[in-house]
């Protein structure tokens, strides 16, 4: 088929899927048929902008174009407006969430002002808990990490009797974490787990296979840095998140898991951080900073890692899921990104370790519009959005089954194949520290912080982070 005959064969079949005439299914196997698969699923994911631009909107590659809307969303409550403090404006998400507001609101008359939320986890609770104070109208859904039940379950509408049918289908621990007190206080929308991303093409140039091991990734990072920093005086072997916040917590966590060192707390409130293992464990990731990870490492969050890895400067990085499809739309990363479970020790008995984390929605019970924000959280948490979240931008359904769409698989393969390892991913101690999860994690990451930055040993950071620990929990 010629250039152009294949792209209009790829229209006619992603018109045919919007308008309904054809599912998913039909759309993968037609297009496989006529030899489209990668264009069509190219458009889907939005990206390759050459083609895209070709298509109509209504043909696709346009942020969105999968998303279908579900049937069974009420339409009476046409004309109410409510307020999501959802994604933020910096996010890659944005278009995405943006088109599926309009799909939402045009099936159903509700409008949904969408209010930029924090980017950083910690500002985010900072920002809400503001509202709640004043018991403030104005936001009427949030969404809230996985970590946050027992934090803000006192501002929530219990959700068990409108919405507590559609969970049966979701994976049954993290609706368990969402219970707080036999309410269900939040939908999850989706899961997160920590992985290695790697750069396949820089792995074939030097010769060196995926590590698996802690040992492996250092050797591997310090190769391949040395061969590119030739060229690229800003090439760096492996970037994480290393500032003092929330995400310095799960990175850490992986870190001790995954060489033995327990998890900071265990599941009866003992912290047990303070063990040889944990801090040979932290010892070992300062040594990265100004050696395979650069000395900014300590200041990165989310996107920081982000941007570095995008740009094509890096050839490992620690992130969470949805840095394959923003990986898939730089040109410096596109087409050379693996994606792996995070290394492990070097003992026989370490197994590689993912922090368990992810996003959940929440209706506040200070909404003057509970019905319709409901309704909302129907639409977002749905099989219908959650399969095209995950194809279009890799975030992880909290529905067993969407894992099982070959049409996920076929956009971001690792999704199906990872699915043991995001099951198996470890809590934060956040269950069973309940209100006080957030102090405990911020001593967590405050010494960890410092060790990595050299001002501390991690034997005495280790000393203070328990004695700080119990001492908030005397203080309950
Ligand atoms: C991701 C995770 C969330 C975690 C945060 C840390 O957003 O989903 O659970 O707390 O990263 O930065």
């Amino acid at each position: 088929m010629k250039r152009t005959d294949r792209r209009q064969a790829s229209i006619g079949l992603l018109r045919d899927y919007m308008a309904g005439r054809i599912d998913r299914r039909q759309l993968l196997k037609s297009a496989a048929a006529a030899g489209v698969l990668l264009p069509v699923l190219s458009i889907m994911r939005g990206a390759s902008p050459a083609f895209a631009q070709d298509a109509s909107p209504a043909a696709g590659g346009e942020a969105g174009s999968t998303i279908v809307v579900p049937a069974d969303l009420r339409t009476d409550l046409a004309g109410a407006t409510i307020a999501w403090m959802g994604t933020s404006s910096q996010d890659a998400d944005l278009p995405f969430n943006e088109a599926a507001i309009a799909k939402f609101t045009e099936a159903t008359g509700i409008n949904v002002n969408l209010i930029n939320g924090e980017s950083e986890t910690n500002l985010r609770l900072q920002a809400m808990r503001q509202q709640f104070a004043a018991q403030s109208s104005d936001i009427d859904v949030y969404q809230i990490d996985i970590i946050w039940p027992g934090v803000v379950a006192e501002h929530a509408v219990p959700l068990q009797d409108q919405l507590g049918a559609a969970t049966d289908a979701m994976f049954p621990g993290i609706v368990e974490a969402n219970t707080v007190d036999g309410d269900l206080i939040g939908i999850p929308w989706y899961t997160d787990a920590g992985l290695l991303f790697y750069r396949t093409d820089l792995l074939e140039k030097y010769g060196v296979e995926a590590p698996t091991t802690w040992s492996e990734l250092e050797a591997a990072a310090q190769t391949i840095m040395e061969g590119e920093q030739a060229e690229n005086p800003d090439f760096t072997g492996y970037v994480w998140q290393g500032k003092a916040y929330e995400g310095l917590t799960c990175n850490g966590l992986e870190w001790l898991v995954s060489q033995g060192g327990g998890t900071i707390i265990d599941v009866d409130r003992n912290v047990t951080v303070n063990n040889e293992t944990a801090i040979a464990a932290m010892d070992r990731a300062a040594t990265w900073v100004n050696g395979i990870s650069p000395e900014g490492v300590t200041t990165y969050t989310e996107p920081e890692t982000f941007n570095v890895w995008t740009a094509g400067n890096a050839a490992f990085a620690r992130n969470w899921p949805y840095m394959y499809s923003a990986s898939q739309e730089s040109e410096a990363t596109a087409g050379k990104v693996g994606v792996s479970p995070l290394p492990k020790g070097d003992g026989a008995e370490d197994t590689s370790a993912a922090t368990l984390g992810g996003w959940q929605m929440f209706v506040s019970k200070y909404s003057e519009n509970q019905e319709a924000a409901i309704e909302f959280v129907r639409f977002m948490t749905s099989p219908e959005y959650q399969t095209s979240y995950a194809i279009e931008r890799a975030h992880l359904p909290t529905i067993p089954a969407v894992y099982d769409d070959p049409a996920v698989a076929a956009a971001s393969e690792f999704i199906p194949q990872l699915k043991p390892v995001f099951e198996a991913a470890v809590g934060r101690p956040s269950a069973q520290t309940g209100d006080l999860y957030p102090e405990i994690s911020t001593v967590f990451y405050q010494q960890l912080n410092q060790v990595l930055s050299g001002s501390k040993s991690a034997a005495d950071a280790a000393a203070s982070m328990e004695s700080d620990m119990n001492a908030i929990f005397e203080d309950e």
